[in-house]
């Protein structure tokens, strides 16, 4: 993609990782496992091809080529030399298997490739985005959403889906904060594992496709939140905030990984061999390849840490990187660098194994291709509608609700739909839509129109437009409509227009929020304010003393402070997907309930940032909210909160047991209450907090949840279960993992200001 061709300039100054490395953790090496017949048969097969196997065949093994890049010889040569071992961006059936027919049939060893994409939420059918999945607290969803976007992928003959992304981030202007599960470990392993479970199931199932868990590891620390700079994680927050994830989706079973761009701690992530190799294999067992991000081998010297692209070649693949994407140091460089010794030869034939192995399981060298007219069949089907449209609705947070302004009665006579998001069909699709179709989309103006049908009229103004002012990457294949008021006086006119709809109608619904573009890869932000007059459009309409609720599409928390103390309904609908309109339409009449909590804390502005529930007490913890003399250091509203129509409340906090022994389990119970006349959703929240021990553990940390369903007037217990193992944590004074003796406060509650208290020790 031309987008892809452009670079920014790093120069960034290297320093031995490995002796970091070291002196931490302690390595503890995995018991070999009596291999299955299964793996027999595979590790026959595949030593049976290395063996065949020339050197440069091998090196075109560890190959990827971006099918619509720039290139001098032509795919179809490259495949017929063996030089590529998969390719992305390929979404075609008929060019995946024309493709797939000259890999299989036209060459020596007849391996065939394997087909990767960025099936990151959804693939035609787009889902919503991961920061959305991650708000519904509902792993069985997100798994369910990940296989329906595998069933889309795998019906065309993608078979590899770059997700999930995994990357913990605690910055709200990191633009690709919108593309993971938000600031917590704990929720960001529940929702890892469920998306690799989702895309994976059992392996080789012709509707299943692999997982590839990135960035590996630490992206989303980039400082400032400012997209590809560096990260610089200590040891004790590598261990307990940014690996948990990564691990559990590697326990998961996860095939692939892809190292992130960035240098941690000052050794570029696609040549450190401290995170590929002795964090990755030897700590965690994994068995699958490693895929670099894009052009990040060729990137190590642009970073200044290798020398020249020979060297490049050689310290990524030394480091561990199995698979290059998109540049081609390794067609180029690696075959010499095999020969000067300065990459092994085994090296070759381990990541080699690994790529041939993941292809195997996955059925490729039986079945390579793409069965004809499946795809017709799977995409946007009425089922993928039906799933998207679920998790549209069950992603969506309620963030206010004053005097009930919502759900909003479907008595009403006239209602105005106002905003430059309220019918924009990329806008609500979100970032990493390349395969969706805009024709496909249901904006909010589109839902708000089926559902009240012809019983009340809508009227619709856009009433100001945004734009992000400079490119994105997506510009090329994936733009927001161009402005179309382009004078001052068409602008000045469209906000009267808009403003007049607000007065002469009984409600108005503002969808305001920001440009698909303004969130994700490259679209950090220094604050975090309603792009351009959103924040003056939604001061007018309140001005008016008319009711107003107000939609948010974004990819991240804005700042609402204006608002959260003057627009009385205030849903966080994020980019919420292809059926997007159709599900907030639901919500905004009642006919589904917001039970979504929010997977971030909500700053009041940017200059809170990096923000999260999960720091330590400090030495006056009751100043926590008075930290700076300009503006309070709360946050508007905390990690895990959310609302509901229901009023469901959670009481009489029971535990099993006050000792909890080493790798025993304490149940905690609580009583819900549905005072309401509304059947609804209830998050019950459980958090810890270590008092004292070999390091100071933060004020909370989330340890256990389940969402449930409360009937109106429903009185029920619900039990979360809280293993010691959770409690363990990498300690900084001992360097390694530990589980420390000594007295727990518990809360159990819906959000991260849960007030349900207990006290447990831990004893052994
Ligand atoms: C992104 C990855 C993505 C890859 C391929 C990179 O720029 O960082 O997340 O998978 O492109 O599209």
């Amino acid at each position: 993609m031309l987008f892809r061709l452009i670079h920014l300039p790093y120069r960034k100054t290297t320093s031995l990782w490995l002796l970091l490395g070291l002196m931490s953790s302690s390595l503890v090496s995995q018991q070999p496992q009596a291999p299955s017949p299964n793996d027999v048969a595979m590790h026959r097969f595949v030593d049976d091809l290395l063996r065949k196997m020339t050197l440069d065949e091998k090196i075109g093994q560890m190959s990827q080529v971006a099918y619509q890049e720039p290139h001098t010889v032509s795919h179809e040569e490259r495949i017929r030399k063996e030089q590529a071992g998969s390719f992305l961006f390929v979404t075609d059936p008929a060019e995946i298997n024309r493709l797939q027919h000259i890999a299989v049939d036209e060459t020596r060893l007849h391996i065939p490739l394997l087909f990767g994409f960025d099936v990151v939420h959804g693939f035609r059918t787009i889902y919503p985005v991961p920061l959305a999945m991650a708000s519904s607290w509902d792993p069985a969803l997100v798994e369910h959403a990940q296989y329906m976007a595998a069933r889309e992928a795998s019906s065309v003959g993608v078979r590899w889906a770059f997700a999930p992304m995994v990357d913990i981030a605690r910055d709200a202007r990191w633009g690709r904060i919108m593309e993971g599960s938000g600031e917590d470990p704990f929720l960001g392993s529940r929702m890892a594992e469920a998306q690799v479970r989702g895309f994976q199931g059992t392996i080789g199932a012709p509707d299943r496709i692999l997982a590839c868990v990135k960035h590996f590891a630490g992206y989303g620390a980039a400082a400032g939140g400012r997209d590809y700079d560096q990260s610089d994680i200590s040891d004790e927050q590598l261990w307990n905030v940014y690996f948990p994830p990564f691990h559990a989706a590697e326990a998961a079973g996860a095939a692939t990984f892809m190292a992130a761009y960035m240098d941690l701690n000052g050794v570029p992530a696609s040549g450190n061999r401290y995170l590929l190799r002795d964090v990755l294999r030897t700590d965690w067992g994994f068995q699958g390849f490693v895929v670099s991000d894009w052009e990040t081998v060729s990137n190590l010297v642009t970073h200044g840490f290798a020398s020249t692209p020979a060297d490049a070649a050689s310290r990524a693949a030394n480091a561990g990187v199995d698979m290059e994407m998109t540049s081609s140091l390794y067609r180029d460089f690696l075959a010499t660098d095999v020969k000067s010794g300065s990459v092994p030869q085994q090296t070759i034939n381990d990541a080699v194994r690994s790529i041939l192995e993941a292809k195997y399981k996955l059925g490729l060298f039986t079945n390579p291709y793409a069965t004809p007219g499946l795809a017709a069949k799977e995409l946007v089907s009425a089922d993928q509608r039906h799933a998207a449209r679920v998790a549209a609705q069950r992603s969506a947070v309620l963030l206010r609700n004053e005097s009930n302004i919502l759900p909003i009665k479907k008595s009403m006579h006239t209602l105005a739909v106002i905003g430059p998001l309220a019918d924009s069909k990329p806008d609500t699709m979100g970032s990493w839509s390349l395969a969706g179709k805009y024709d496909d989309t249901i904006t909010v103006l589109n839902g708000i129109r089926a559902k009240v049908g012809s019983a009340v009229e809508v009227r619709y103004a856009k009433g100001v437009e945004i734009q992000r002012g400079n490119a994105s990457i997506f510009d090329p294949q994936f733009a927001s409509p161009p402005p179309t008021l382009v004078t001052a006086d068409q602008r000045e006119k469209a906000f009267k227009d808009a403003i007049d709809l607000v007065k002469s109608s009984d409600l108005t619904v503002l969808v305001l929020g920001e440009l698909q573009s303004m969130s994700g890869e490259r679209a950090s932000r220094a604050t975090l304010d309603l792009p351009g007059e959103q924040e003056k459009l939604l001061e007018a309409a309140e001005a008016t003393g008319k009711p107003i609720v107000l939609v948010l599409i974004n990819g991240r928390p804005l700042d609402i402070t204006w608002a959260s103390q003057h627009i009385p309904g205030i849903l966080e609908a994020w980019y919420p997907g292809t059926e997007g309109g159709n599900a907030i339409a639901d919500l905004l009449f009642g006919d589904a309930v917001p039970g979504g909590k929010l997977p971030v804390s909500w700053p009041r502005s940017a200059g809170q940032e990096p923000l999260y529930y999960a720091h330590t007490l400090s030495q006056i913890p009751a100043d926590r909210d008075a930290m700076y003399w300009d503006e309070s250091s709360a946050p508007l509203y905390p990690f895990g909160y959310g609302l509901s129509y229901a009023s469901i409340s959670i009481r009489d906090l029971k535990l099993s047991s006050i000792k909890l022994p080493p790798a025993g389990v304490i149940e905690a119970t609580v009583n819900l209450h549905n005072t309401s006349n509304v059947d609804g959703d209830q998050t019950v929240e459980l958090y810890t907090h270590q008092r004292a021990g070999s390091a100071s553990r933060p004020v909370r940390e989330l340890k256990g949840f389940e969402r449930v369903h409360v009937k109106a007037g429903e009185q029920r217990s619900v039990t979360i279960t809280l293993h010691a193992d959770d409690l363990k944590f990498w300690s900084p004074a001992t360097r390694q993992t530990e589980l420390d003796p000594g007295t727990f406060d518990l809360w159990v509650g819906d959000s991260s200001a849960a007030t349900e208290h207990a006290t447990f020790t831990v004893s052994p």
